[in-house]
């Protein structure tokens, strides 16, 4: 595969870029579409979707199946891009990617099957106070089932997590940390790393589960370097279809594990008393896979590797540093929830306007065909530690430029003329 957007130099080159994201050119109320929502899902370039045609059109058959050579092809496909994918995430090895829906189902696949059989009564959970709900209520569920306890780490003024209160509040009796590595409200990311450390230093027999779903489409990631258990990610945030996800798993942790659901394809033998269990990746992949849009996910890892995860990330490190800076500088009534320092944040930006609610900010913004999240994305704990309703959020990728930032800067000047009285009172 080839893609128009490859420079020699480390910058992305977004006009071309662009040009393989047909939907860019999509007229939203009058004006091109500003789409600048790419938290919630990214968009597709035309290599992933002539890939998802082409199965349909030339390829489709089940796998792992028929001896015939179209299923023989699908097979090879559909794992191959088992084999990109543990590639670009620095995976040891392929067998130790699971095919989920999403990275909610990952991490479910996580908690009901390693958590139900190896959390205790008494045992701690620890999670963060930024925690997106796929990977909180997963884990409440297990703490629920099973008598153990829930503990939230932190975040400070900056939506940085607080390690001093790691330290304190990891211990001997943590059986699982669940951390997200990129907030999808804040875009800060957490030192993992760090995390695993002090997990290691003082809960030895604690697993470390990393929601992976804002960071994978946004940063370098090599999971063996990160030294956690386990990864999960979404394949519609990063180029990818919707309805795939993945989960990476340590082979011993994964081998040890019971199933997650059960039926055809997970199966060693089976007779009419008892079953054995496949070996894994098999084991976690009941059923009729979704073929087609595992197939198609492999164009956009390519795509991705073709432009390079750190040129992805010095992209984004520019266009949030002239989006915060801008809207700082144009827009005093606008309220942020983290650190400017791009060394640390992703293209996440969480705001507000002054005493205007976040679904008006939205509303008038796509009038002018600008697309942001409003609401509590997913995150009502983190929400009450900001002490905010709801927030506005534009979210940057690939194929965003500053003169979108500008765009928003004038949406937002129209919020600030047409709810002028309500900003001008005290904060609400
Ligand atoms: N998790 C996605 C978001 O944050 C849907 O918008």
């Amino acid at each position: 595969m080839t893609t128009t957007a490859v420079r020699a130099t480390r910058a992305l080159d977004v006009p071309a870029i662009r040009r393989d994201f047909p939907i860019l050119e999509t007229i939203i109320n009058g004006h091109r579409l500003v789409y600048l929502d790419n938290a919630a899902t990214s968009q597709k370039p035309r290599q992933m979707i002539d890939a998802l045609v082409a199965y349909y059109t030339s390829q489709n058959a089940n796998i792992h199946r028929a001896a015939h050579t179209l299923a023989a092809t699908a097979t090879e496909r559909y794992e191959a891009t088992r084999q990109k994918l543990a590639r670009f995430i620095g995976a040891p090895s392929p067998e130790e990617i699971i095919f989920t829906r999403n990275t909610t189902e990952a991490v479910n696949l996580v908690a009901s099957s390693w958590g139900l059989a190896n959390v205790h009564a008494g045992d701690a959970i620890v999670m963060t106070q930024a925690e997106h709900h796929s990977n909180l209520v997963p884990w409440q569920r297990v703490a629920e089932a099973t008598g153990a306890t829930l503990t939230y780490l932190p975040i400070d003024d900056g939506g940085m997590l607080d390690l001093n209160a790691a330290h304190a509040l990891i211990g001997p009796r943590t059986r699982v940390v669940a951390i997200t590595h990129m907030s999808n409200v804040l875009g800060t990311i957490a030192p993992i790393a760090e995390i695993v450390r002090i997990t290691r230093e003082k809960a030895p027999g604690a697993i470390v589960v990393v929601d992976g779903a804002q960071s994978a489409p946004h940063l370098p990631i090599d999971v063996a370097a990160l030294g956690c258990d386990f990864f999960a990610i979404s394949a519609h945030k990063m180029l990818g279809p919707t309805g795939v996800g993945a989960l990476w798993g340590r082979r011993d942790l994964l081998e040890a594990m019971p199933p997650f659901l059960s039926g055809g394809s997970m199966v060693g033998h089976v007779t009419f008393e008892s079953t054995t269990w496949a070996p894994i990746p098999q084991r976690f992949e009941a059923g009729t896979p979704n073929i087609a849009d595992v197939i198609a996910f492999g164009a956009s890892i390519d795509y991705l590797d073709a432009l390079g995860m750190d040129a992805v990330r010095h992209h984004e490190r520019e266009i949030t540093a002239y989006a915060l800076a801008t809207l700082r500088a144009r827009h005093p009534a606008l309220t942020f929830y983290a650190t400017d320092d791009t060394n640390v944040r992703g293209g996440v930006v969480a705001f507000n306007v002054r005493n205007v609610h976040p679904h008006d900010v939205s509303e008038l913004l796509d009038g002018r065909g600008i697309a942001i999240r409003a609401g509590q994305h997913c995150a009502h704990p983190l929400h009450t530690v900001l002490g905010a309703v709801a927030t506005c959020r534009a979210s940057f990728y690939i194929y965003n430029l500053n003169e979108e930032v500008d765009a928003l800067s004038e949406g937002l000047a129209e919020v600030e003329k047409v709810f002028a009285r309500a900003i001008a009172r005290p904060q609400a």
